[in-house]
Formats: C-alpha cells, sequence, structure tokens
C-alpha cells in the first residue's frame, strides 16, 4: 500500500511517500481503509522529535492522528462492526497513523461515521471534538446557564468548543482575530474579543467559571487565572505552558490530554447527524502532499481543519 512516513526526525523534508507493507488485523483491532487523515498540529512537532517523551514513536513512522475510511477486516474478538462499515477514529498516538491506504485501529477507538456529510470530512472531527468535548465537559465541568471563555476560539478546537459550550446552554466569551470573527460568531459565540486590538484580560468584565486557553500566549494564560470565580477552572491545551492555579480562591489549572473515547464520539456523531455541530473543513490535501501542508505549518500559515484526502 501507499503511505507517508518519516525514516528519521527533521523538517517537512523527512516525510516520504512510499510503499509499505499492508498491515493484518490482530486481535481486538480492526483494519480500516482510509478515506481521509488531517494534520493536527502537534504532528509537526512528533515529526521533529520533540515529542518522543510524552508521545514516543518508532522510525519510521506514519502520522495521522484522525481516521475516516470503511472497515476492511476484522481481527479476532472484535464485535460491533462489519466489513463495509464507514468509521471515525482518533487513533493511539504513538501508533503508525492514518496517512496511508490502511491502518490498524483499536476496535475501542471506532464509531460509525455520521452519515450526513462526506466520509472525508468526518476524519476532521475525532481529535479535535474530542478535545473541545473534554476540556468543557470532563475537566471543566461546564454546566447551563455558566460563562466560559473560550481563549483561541478561532481554530478547529475553538470552533467545537464555543458550539459545544452553546448548546450546553452557557454564556459564551471568545477572543479571534478579524480573520476568524465571523465563523466565532456564527459557531454561537455571545461576545467576542479581538485579540489583536484588546488585550482579554482587560475586556473581560464579569468573572466566569471556565477559561478554555488554547491560544500560544505564556503572559495572557498566567493571567487568564484572575478571570476565572473561586471554585472555577482553567483548562488549557497548550500544554507546553502550565496551566495557572489559585489555591487561595480554589481556582483549579488543569492540562488537558486528550483522549481517545469512541462513546464521546458517538455523541459527537448524532450531534454532526441531528445538525447541531457543525464540522468545518478549511482545506482538503491529497496525501501525496502532506509535506507541503507541514511546510505550510512550520511557517505559521495553516489556518482551520486540512483534511488529507487517502481515497476519497
Ligand atoms: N493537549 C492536547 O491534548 C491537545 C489536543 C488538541 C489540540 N491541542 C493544542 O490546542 C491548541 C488549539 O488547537 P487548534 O487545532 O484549534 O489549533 P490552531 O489551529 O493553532 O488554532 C488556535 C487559534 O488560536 C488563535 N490564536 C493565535 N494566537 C493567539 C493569541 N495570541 N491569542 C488568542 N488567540 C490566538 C488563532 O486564531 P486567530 O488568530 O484567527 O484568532 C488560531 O487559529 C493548539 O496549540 C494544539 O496543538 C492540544
Amino acid at each position: 500500500m501507499k503511505a507517508v512516513r518519516f525514516h528519521e526526525f527533521g523538517g517537512p523534508e523527512v516525510l516520504r511517500y512510499e510503499d509499505v507493507e499492508q498491515p493484518v488485523a490482530g486481535a481486538g483491532e480492526v483494519l480500516v481503509r482510509v478515506t481521509a487523515t488531517t494534520f493536527n498540529p502537534v504532528e509537526g512537532n512528533i515529526r521533529l522529535g520533540v515529542m518522543q517523551g510524552p508521545i514516543p514513536v518508532e522510525l519510521p513512522h506514519t502520522p495521522g492522528l484522525d481516521v475516516a475510511g470503511t472497515v476492511d477486516a476484522l481481527g479476532e474478538g472484535v464485535e460491533g462492526f462489519a466489513v463495509g462499515d464507514e468509521v471515525v477514529g482518533f487513533l493511539p498516538m504513538t501508533k503508525p497513523g492514518a496517512a496511508a491506504e490502511y491502518v490498524l485501529a483499536p476496535a475501542e477507538a471506532l464509531t460509525p461515521a455520521p452519515k450526513g456529510i462526506p466520509l472525508a470530512d468526518a476524519a476532521a472531527l475525532p481529535l479535535v471534538g474530542l478535545t473541545a468535548y473534554q476540556a468543557l465537559f470532563d475537566h471543566g465541568r461546564l454546566e447551563a446557564g455558566q460563562r466560559v471563555l473560550v481563549n483561541g476560539a478561532g481554530g478547529p478546537v475553538g470552533g467545537y468548543a464555543v458550539q459545544l459550550a452553546k448548546q450546553a446552554g452557557a454564556h459564551v466569551i471568545a477572543t479571534a482575530s478579524p480573520r476568524s470573527a465571523e465563523a466565532v460568531r456564527t459557531a454561537g459565540a455571545d461576545e467576542v474579543v479581538d485579540h489583536t486590538s484588546t488585550s482579554v484580560l482587560s475586556a473581560v468584565a464579569e468573572q466566569v467559571d471556565l477559561v478554555l486557553n488554547l491560544a500560544p500566549d505564556p503572559e495572557v494564560l498566567a493571567g487568564l487565572v484572575t478571570l476565572v470565580r473561586p471554585g472555577g477552572a482553567v483548562v488549557n491545551t497548550t500544554i507546553w505552558m502550565p496551566a495557572p492555579t489559585d489555591e487561595d480562591r480554589d481556582v483549579r489549572g488543569v492540562n488537558l490530554y486528550v483522549r481517545s473515547d469512541a462513546e464521546q464520539l458517538a455523541k459527537l456523531v448524532a450531534l454532526v447527524d441531528s445538525g447541531d455541530l457543525r464540522v468545518d473543513v478549511a482545506q482538503r490535501v491529497p496525501l501525496t502532499d502532506l509535506s507541503e501542508v507541514h511546510v505550510q505549518a512550520a511557517s505559521g500559515g495553516v489556518r482551520g481543519k486540512v483534511v488529507i484526502l487517502v481515497s476519497a
């Protein structure tokens, strides 16, 4: 089969489109014929080799953490799926990924794909959708009527976080630059703060119950704790900077590591199918051009979710 792999850590030039032996499903595994995967910012760092501590991969490594595709074969003991089923999933981060014609997935990482959107676009849901869901509800314990600030809402995680928070009945304040402001408003933000012209730290007048930080500014992150009411939380996804805490005021700081969860993913799929969660795709790029996406990302040029088409 064809796959993109890297044999050594380094810049985007280490990515090679090449022939690789097709894997065979072992016990508990599903062989998925890949329709699409995505690019996630962490994949640039995995390729550079700087994530070998938290996410150790073996070389050569195939990127692609999200998968949307069709069940091709079932390993021993797998129940609940049949050959031909359309599925989505967030794959184990240390294993060979879905930038390949076929990928092995643990059965427990997969869930039936949404029916109302193209299968390839559904690859844009798992990792970032689960990040937003886990940040708001598992770690942030968000409830109806609460106030949430999503700092850095202009990207893919923010798009889902704003939609999910609004749907949960929260008042949503979001930061976004002018290029993302309209999208963030459409996602449901009640208030949008332009982080390029205004400091979020002075723009939020009334304290919030929860801050979700998705932005890469250490000074702002440190200050965000002051915007949270006693007993609230700051949940941070940019984990190279620690989430601030304030023990005196009982404000929790949480560094989030997204985890695969097929049950939660099924909830997100149901919301997509009911029309209550929109899946936004900024670019659709063939697998042969994956290295171009890494080049763009390295220069800060990737905006929104990029779907990598394998066999659409
Ligand atoms: N820890 C985990 O498990 C986990 C999981 C998923 C994602 N992440 C991380 O979470 C972050 C968000 O993910 P993503 O996919 O949505 O990333 P992304 O595409 O980089 O989006 C983040 C958005 O933040 C905005 N931004 C940039 N600088 C900002 C600033 N100084 N203040 C406020 N907003 C700013 C940008 O939008 P505008 O400039 O248009 O406003 C950008 O689109 C990334 O760093 C990602 O690596 C971590």
